[in-house]
């Protein structure tokens, strides 16, 4: 199947339904388990995080199993995320478009979408999520492994450690909060889940809200 489920040449009838592919399947796989990873990591990392969360602790079998596999779920999360990194960095730099999209920032949450920039494969807002999660996921996995005493207590100081801790926290905090965001434009955005799940959306997503990559599928086609 190509990219856009309408051939040229196909007879379509108004009102059929028009699918166009957003991800692949190896896509998904690798963002669902980035996506579990970071939950997991969110949920372990909180319940070590404070004394009135570490009942969290009971759902991973106990404080010290849950110290065990907070970094290493970490680690898969910044090599699955590093795979995110390399299938999408391309689609995600930043075009001029996306200056005028976000000065009109206003427009995009009253809706106006008729008064925005035709918008690539991601918009400006997508687009600074992606480059804050791969900033902030690069800054936990280093000072998370400055800390990570079971393997590299002697390589790092005590002063060092401190700074770590501090870094880190405040890392996290701030991934939760993008997170956050990035959860709820997803819903918030009709249709646009089921990119992510189905692999696909529909002709009038793409066209509404992604016109210039729908353009650019079907090779300047569409009228
Ligand atoms: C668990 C809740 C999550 C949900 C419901 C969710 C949902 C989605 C959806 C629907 C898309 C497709 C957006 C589009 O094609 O326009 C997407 C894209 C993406 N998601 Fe998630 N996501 C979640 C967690 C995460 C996490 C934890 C990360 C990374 C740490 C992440 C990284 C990405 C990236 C990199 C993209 C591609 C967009 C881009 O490159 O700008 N997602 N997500």
């Amino acid at each position: 199947m190509t990219a856009y489920d309408v051939e040229p040449g196909d007879s379509v009838h108004p009102g059929d339904p028009v699918t166009v592919d957003r991800y692949t399947t190896g896509a998904r796989a690798n963002h669902w388990i980035t996506a579990t990873c970071l939950v997991l990591l969110a949920l372990t990392g909180l319940a070590l995080f404070s004394p009135w969360l570490y009942f969290i602790t009971a759902m991973f079998g106990g404080g010290q199993t849950t110290r065990a596999i907070h970094p290493w779920i970490g680690v898969v999360l910044f090599f699955s995320f590093a795979g995110l990194f390399i299938r999408f960095w391309r689609a995600n730099l930043w075009k001029a478009e996306d200056g005028t999209w976000l000065a009109r920032l206003r427009d995009v949450l009253t809706g106006h979408e008729e008064r925005l920039p035709e918008v690539g494969k991601y918009n400006a807002g997508q687009k600074a999520v992606f480059w804050l999660m791969s900033i902030l996921i690069i800054v936990l996995i280093s000072s998370g492994l400055v800390m990570w005493d079971q393997y590299f207590y002697g390589y790092t100081t005590i002063e060092q450690k401190r700074i770590a801790v501090l870094v880190h926290s405040a890392a996290a905090v701030i991934i939760i909060c993008v997170w956050i965001v990035h959860v709820y434009a997803a819903i918030w955005v009709r249709g646009t889940i089921g990119a992510m799940t189905r692999g696909q959306v529909t002709g009038g997503w793409a066209w509404r809200h992604h016109r210039k990559w729908l353009r650019e599928l079907v090779g300047g086609k569409t009228s």
